[in-house]
């Protein structure tokens, strides 16, 4: 469904994003695992066309080239990034956070009926519905976060750390959240340096180790490598 070829990334001459190529299957979960400064966000960034790529990159959707739709636009056509750092507007309450979401043209018409849907995934931000988002806890926005990427209608979800800075008992009820998204039928592409819950999560796996994917495989073949569990926990 999603395919990024030869993606290329520099901050002046430092090259964070090294010729990587990736792809997302209709309804699949992806997850790319690296430790910080492997090149994760610079990779999402560049993929939904938030930072400029190297010329020989392509980026298609469902065959449409999205080379030369501008950032703004990518949410029309039906992608969704939850930045790193969650991206929330503090002084606005949960609601008005989630009105904002739904803001694309591809999202207008059913909103109400989504809000109910989204509302009733996220039962705590259906009770916190008024509350300033800057007064909530980190998981919570961070659920904030991702019901307003949702919002937007997207068939594919990008989502930058969605974890970091969380409690284990609030990750694992963020995993078993982003569990009923994907069943829902939305696709997934998770940044990530949890290795444990995205692998059980995912259904496919990139390794990315500064700027270069060094491994690749289903998230079985993932979990079972020596050298990817090496990497990341140290063991
Ligand atoms: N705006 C920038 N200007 C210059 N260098 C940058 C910029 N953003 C990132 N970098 C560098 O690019 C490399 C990749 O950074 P990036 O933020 O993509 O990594 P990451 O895998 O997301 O790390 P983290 O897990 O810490 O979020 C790092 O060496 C970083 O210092
Ligand atoms: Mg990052």
């Amino acid at each position: 469904m999603f395919d990024a070829r030869n993606i290329s990334l520099r901050y002046g001459k430092h090259l964070a994003v090294d010729d990587v190529s990736i792809s997302v299957g209709e309804g699949e979960c992806v997850v790319i695992l690296g430790a910080n400064g492997a090149g994760k966000s610079s990779l999402l960034r560049g993929i939904s066309r938030m930072a400029p790529i190297d010329p020989a990159g392509r980026i298609t959707l469902r065959g449409a080239d999205l080379g030369a739709v501008p950032a703004h636009r990518i949410v029309e056509e039906g992608i969704a990034l939850v930045p790193e750092g969650r991206g929330v507007f503090t002084e606005m309450t949960v609601e008005d956070n989630l009105w904002l979401g739904s803001n694309p043209k591809r999202a207008r018409a059913d909103n109400e009926t989504r809000r109910g849907e989204i509302l009733a995934l996220f039962p705590r931000l259906a009770e916190r519905r008024k509350q300033r988002v800057g007064t909530m806890s980190g998981g919570e926005q961070q659920m904030v976060a991702i019901a307003r990427a949702l919002m937007s209608n997207p068939d594919l979800l990008f989502l930058d750390e969605p974890s970091l800075g969380l409690a284990p008992i609030v990750v694992k009820e963020l995993f078993a959240t982003l569990t009923r998204i994907k069943e829902s039928g939305v696709s997934m592409l998770l940044v990530e340096q949890n290795v444990t819950s995205s692998l059980a999560l995912a259904d496919r796996g990139y390794v990315l180790e500064a700027g270069r994917i060094t491994s690749e495989g289903t998230a079985r073949e993932l979990s079972s490598s020596s050298v990817v569990m090496e990497a990341f926990l140290g063991h």
